[in-house]
């Protein structure tokens, strides 16, 4: 656990706080279904999520495509509202963080093409009523140096790793606590992603920031993060620090996640994908989400949904979502899957 975990677990209270948050989107009709009149359809993004992330902690949420992942940190960042629940930063709603910074899978999302990258810097500090004085220094820290080389740089004047930088340039400008980073890797090369990840633990280190950090690719979670949340298809299906879930893993889900990395260590090539079978399209199955994939859903796993509770290991904080977790048998069916090594967050 690191220092400024410990002082935020003394203190009681998360840093972000999410609970009891769901969102649904509505689908639009095709012309076929208004002639039929046929209603609209609905997709359960977010289903009665729960997440802590405590001050200075590496929280990844792991999971496939479309299981909930930009809706979450679009909720956090106050991009779009849930329909209900809470989500606090420390302590606050939405209209009073300052605290909080977001980082897209694109940078394009976020740089103007035709900005430099001081004038990029400058708007979010003008937004936010802070001093100009700020702006070299937030290059620097994102390893855009000398600033002096970087502030007048346009967009396609840099390659793709040193945007990324510049978006992070942009988020720390504004002396985040914590920061929402979607895929923030995932159009980076190999090189590109461990020097990103390497920035993200420096600056956890020397900031004490915080970071949530969304990806597919279990070995980035494994590679960077204190504890691991696995998300499907809007629920979370089990959460711990990285050792309990990726060398320890509960849920029949997660197993099987682990099982599909063709390496033995997930943090070896950074490139896997989550793909243990096909995640259903439309409306989650009734009772345990995951039942239609899982090898060991009984008639129960039908008629409700299994609740997020203490894992079998027994250690604090590990929580897994399957009714039949307790009689499943021990993890070393996996265990040749299992990452070996080093500790999860020094791994870039
Ligand atoms: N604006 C929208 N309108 C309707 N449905 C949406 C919208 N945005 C997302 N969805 C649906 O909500 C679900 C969750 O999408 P979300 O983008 O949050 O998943 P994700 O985990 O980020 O996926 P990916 O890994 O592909 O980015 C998906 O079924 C998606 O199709
Ligand atoms: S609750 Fe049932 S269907 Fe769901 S993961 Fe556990 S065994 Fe499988
Ligand atoms: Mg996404």
């Amino acid at each position: 656990m690191s220092d400024q975990r410990r002082i935020s677990a003394a203190s009681g209270a998360p840093l972000l706080r999410v609970r009891g948050v769901s969102v649904t989107y509505g689908v639009q009709r095709s012309i076929a279904d208004i002639l039929a009149r046929r209603p609209g359809g609905a997709i359960v993004a977010l289903d009665d999520v729960d997440l802590d992330v405590d001050a200075g902690e590496i929280v990844a949420v792991v999971g496939e495509s479309g299981s909930g992942k930009t809706t979450l940190a679009r909720v956090i960042t106050g991009l779009i509202k849930a329909e209900s629940g809470v989500v606090e930063v420390e302590g606050e709603g939405p209209n009073d963080w300052r605290s909080v910074g977001m980082v897209f899978q694109d940078p394009y999302e976020t740089l103007d093409p035709k900005r430099t990258l001081g004038e990029f810097v400058a708007e979010g500090l003008e937004a936010q009523g802070l001093p100009m004085d700020r702006i070299d220094a937030s290059l620097e820290a994102a390893e855009l140096r000398p600033a002096s080389a970087y502030r007048d740089r346009v967009p396609e004047e840099l390659s793709g790793g040193q945007r990324q930088r510049a978006v992070i340039a942009g988020a720390l400008a504004l002396n985040p606590k914590l920061v929402i980073a979607d895929e923030p890797v995932s159009m980076l090369d190999v090189s590109m992603r461990a020097q990103i990840l390497a920035l993200i633990e420096r600056l956890r280190r020397e900031q004490g920031i915080a970071w949530l950090f969304i990806t597919h690719d279990l070995s980035l979670a494994w590679a960077i993060s204190d504890r691991v949340v696995v998300l499907y298809l809007g629920a979370v299906l089990e959460e711990g620090t990285a050792e309990q879930v990726l060398r320890n893993p509960s849920h029949p889900y997660t197993r099987a996640l682990l099982a599909a990395l063709p390496s033995t260590d997930p943090r070896a090539a950074g490139t896997h994908s989550l793909a243990a079978g096909e995640i259903p399209q439309g409306a989650a199955p009734s009772g345990c989400r995951f039942r239609n994939r899982c090898a060991h859903a009984v008639e129960a796993c039908a008629s409700a949904r299994p609740p997020l509770e203490a894992a079998p290991s027994g250690a604090a904080g590990h929580r897994v979502a399957c009714f039949r977790a307790a009689e499943l048998p021990a993890a070393a069916s996996v265990a040749r899957h299992a990452p070996g090594g080093a500790t999860p967050s020094g791994g870039a």
